[in-house]
């Protein structure tokens, strides 16, 4: 992070004993939360993203390549994106989508079912296609009804991804309806991650917007092939969101969001600095109305003021300084991917986030509605 020289803002006061660990980063931590006034960071990246199709896609993706300079796209259109020529033409309906000005590089994802070939996987990453293959247990979120049912069925492929040095992006939650829905991910990491990362010991894996304390301490045990995503609301929000006053269908997404003390333990990591963690907004657009109904679509769609809701939780945290980290580095090195080279700003500026915003002749919620956030991003 370079931080913008503001002679303005006092050095912080230093007390004794100062040149403590603990007083150090005490002390970055006042300034972090009140004295920065603007950051610049490396151009981040966005790991986890649903750009959807047709005019949604031509509605949502300006929001995304505003900020982000690449993004791993999620391949659970209406069908999916399961082979390397689906996945090549929906990259040409993004590109054509997206003001070219923003330089913005969508990154495809294959999506893995029963019957997926090891051969098109591997042909398809080693043709610059496919950066990943996504594992989404059938039916466990929008539009999965194709995913895996049986992870045995998966081996074949799951073989031919190690060997490439393809990674998996994992949708982490069972689906088995006698499970509570707020232990599906820490059953899932039970009955289904651990055992296939033991069989897959050289697979690289992203257990994907991660949502409870036993998945980050899943991750911080596993070896150095095993990372996480974390999105904006599950840093931002607890259960109680969905149920505020009445039920709110704009806090719903899945993995739904957890009670407290996941959402401390998602902050913690998300700032810890570990390389293992970096930023995927999870961004699901979904019209207004589907999701203010008697059956309500799953997904928040946070892409419009992503990096000013990550901000936020980095201030409140006092770790403004581990934010470039998380949203610029520790995705491209663990993808193998190089650094992006531009600039991004945040000033602290009251930026008011809209209660809505038209969308493909409907409207969509945003993330943050009707808030004021703290941050304004910039690029450059
Ligand atoms: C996503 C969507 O709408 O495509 N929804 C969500 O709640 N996150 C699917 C997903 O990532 O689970
Ligand atoms: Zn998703």
């Amino acid at each position: 992070m370079r931080q913008a020289f503001n002679p303005a803002v006092p050095l912080p006061l230093l007390s004794q004993p100062w040149n403590s660990a603990a007083m150090l980063r005490t002390t970055e931590a006042a300034m972090a939360t009140s004295e920065i006034k603007q950051l610049v960071l490396r151009q981040p990246d966005d790991w986890h993203v649903h750009l959807r199709d047709g005019a949604m896609l031509g509605a949502v993706a300006n929001h995304t390549a505003r900020q982000f300079a690449r993004a791993i796209v999620m391949p659970n259109l209406s069908p999916p994106v399961t082979s390397v020529a689906a996945a090549a033409a929906y990259r040409d309906r993004i590109i054509a989508a997206v003001d070219p000005a923003y330089g913005f590089t969508p990154l495809m994802t294959a999506y893995l079912t029963d019957s997926s070939d090891g051969a098109e996987l591997a042909r398809g990453h080693a043709e610059g296609v496919f950066t990943a293959a996504k594992l989404y247990p059938a039916n466990a979120t929008t539009n999965s009804s194709f995913g895996v049912t049986r992870v045995a069925a998966l081996y074949p492929a799951l073989e031919a991804m190690q060997k490439a040095g393809m990674p998996l992006l994992v949708h982490g939650e069972v689906t088995d309806r006698d499970i509570d829905i707020f232990d599906r991910e820490a059953v899932f990491i039970d009955r289904v991650l651990a055992p296939l990362l033991k069989d897959f010991p050289g697979l690289k894996a992203v257990f994907e917007h991660i949502t409870t304390a036993e998945a980050v301490a899943f991750v911080e045990a596993a070896g150095a092939n095993v990372a996480a995503t974390i999105t904006p609301h599950h840093l931002a929000l607890n259960r109680n969101a969905m149920f505020d006053g009445g039920i709110r269908p704009h806090a719903y997404c899945l993995p739904v969001i957890k009670r407290e003390r996941h959402r401390l333990a998602l902050r913690a990591a998300a700032v810890s600095g570990s390389a293992k963690f970096f930023l995927g907004t999870d961004s699901a657009p979904h019209a207004a109305p589907t999701k203010e109904a008697a059956c309500g679509c799953a997904g928040i769609y946070n892409a419009p003021y992503a990096m000013e809701s990550y901000a936020k939780t980095f201030a409140e945290e006092g770790a403004l300084d581990r934010l470039e980290g998380f949203a610029s580095e520790h995705g491209p090195r663990f993808y193998g991917l190089p650094l992006n080279t531009g600039t991004v700003t945040l000033d602290r500026l009251d930026t008011p986030v809209p209660a809505d915003l038209p969308a493909a002749g409907t409207t969509i919620v945003p993330f943050h509605a009707g808030e004021t956030l703290q941050w304004r991003f910039s690029r450059g």
